[in-house]
């Protein structure tokens, strides 16, 4: 778990749970109702909802397990599942994280160095980006969940480089579940790469604008698929289909999209997976001008726009692909108890892995247990290991990181 500089933190009430310590507490209107409140039970947080308080700050940090929170007397014990929770430790999954990440490292450097080059004007050589897709697709192949996994990891810099190997691994990965070929896998993958070298063209005070763009400065910001195109116009052969992922990203099924404003059957099912993808990676990194919108929020977000926005069907894939609480999400269950999601399943996307990091008073656990949601609900209290609710690991001072980019048991 991350030690962060204390400080207070502004929750929204349903993402209160017991054992938090509440500095500030507030109604709708912005009145302060109540400071330094520790809470010890459900009931309190409904009180609090009664009252008509939409949100609080988080007390700053401090050892919770020392603050002695009184247990929930309503709530019987339940028992520490950790025996039955550990499945399948020796798949492939763990075998194939290691390579992902070097895999995964070599192609940020790729995407570094290529958009640099374009950055700077120079002549762009994809051959490291063909080789960079390559490695992806192979590591894909082997397991597809280990590289996806790496994709859930956010930083705060160099975005757009970052947000391009997001974006290609999650495009990669999503295609290789509806059955196409390698080659198309490759191609796809490339495309992703570069879907936004274009953006070196924009300027960076532009580029890195907090606020909101004037129209002129969102007229040039909307060249940037075309200038992705006329960037590699020169480089070495990029197919017909890495380059519908770069024209195609920001063309929306209304028609609103830009830059060709083309519609619903007019966009290439690579154009709408591409969408996709790049609007959920953007939208769960921070930004200097927004925090990450949880894994939840933003596929709830994505699934408004369905048939507005984004083909319904590639949105169905993309969450079945990812699961509803995805890689990385931090979570609460019935149970009280919190934790990562560190692996999902094909079939069983409400039921993923995760790691246990908080009792259900709210205490940090010494060591993480494992949990497999659908080996738990077979068990005699199964109901309660349903996942209740997606929160934001930063009001916890967790970096979701920390726990899946490595074997915890190893
Ligand atoms: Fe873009």
């Amino acid at each position: 778990m991350q030690e962060g500089k204390p400080r207070s933190l502004k929750v929204s009430i349903d993402e209160v749970s017991v054992g938090m310590v509440l500095q500030d507490v507030f109604n709708a209107q912005g009145k302060l109702l109540l400071s330094s409140v520790t809470i010890t039970a459900h009931d309190q947080i409904e009180a609090l909802k009664r009252q008509g308080v939409e949100y609080a700050f988080l007390a700053p940090p401090v050892n919770r397990s020392s603050q002695n929170v009184p247990p929930e007397p309503e709530q019987p014990e339940l028992p520490v599942p950790e025996a039955i929770t550990i499945t399948k430790r020796e798949d492939n999954y763990y075998k194939e994280l290691d390579r992902a990440k070097e895999v995964h490292q070599a192609t940020l450097e790729a995407a570094r160095n290529t958009l640099k080059a374009a950055r700077f004007g120079k002549q762009v050589d994809i051959t490291s980006i063909e080789l960079a897709a390559e490695e992806m697709v192979s590591s894909i192949l082997r397991n597809p969940d280990a590289l996806v996994s790496l994709a859930q990891i956010k930083g705060y810099d160099e975005y757009t480089y970052v947000h391009s190997v997001n974006v290609g691994i999650l495009i990669t990965s999503l295609v290789h579940t509806m059955g196409y070929t390698e080659e198309q896998l490759l191609e796809a993958g490339i495309g992703g790469l570069l879907h936004d070298i274009g953006k070196m063209r924009v300027p960076e005070r532009i580029l890195n604008k907090p606020g909101k763009y004037t129209s002129e400065e969102f007229s040039i910001m909307k060249r940037h698929p075309e200038n992705g195109i006329n960037i590699l116009k020169n480089a070495n052969a990029i197919s017909d289909f890495s380059k519908v992922v770069i024209i195609e990203h920001h063309e929306r099924f209304n028609g609103k999209g830009y830059p060709r404003g083309i519609s619903e059957k007019d966009i290439h099912e690579i154009g709408f997976i591409a969408a996709v993808a790049d609007v959920y990676d953007a939208m769960t990194t921070d930004r200097i001008y927004r925090p990450a919108w949880t894994p939840q929020r933003t596929l709830a977000m994505i699934f408004q726009g369905c048939d507005i926005d984004y083909s319904r069907r590639i949105v169905e894939l993309f969450t079945r692909h990812l699961g509803i609480y995805p890689v990385g999400s931090f979570v609460r269950l019935k149970t009280g108890e919190m934790g990562v999601v560190t692996r999902v399943e094909k079939g069983s996307i409400l039921t993923p892995q995760m790691l246990v990091l908080f009792d259900r008073y709210g205490n940090p656990l010494k060591k993480p247990v494992e949990y497999n949601l659908a080996e738990l609900q077979k068990t005699k209290h199964g109901d309660r290991y349903h996942i209740e609710i997606s929160l934001n690991p930063e009001h916890y001072r967790i970096k979701v990181s920390d726990y899946i980019q490595s074997n915890p048991f190893s």
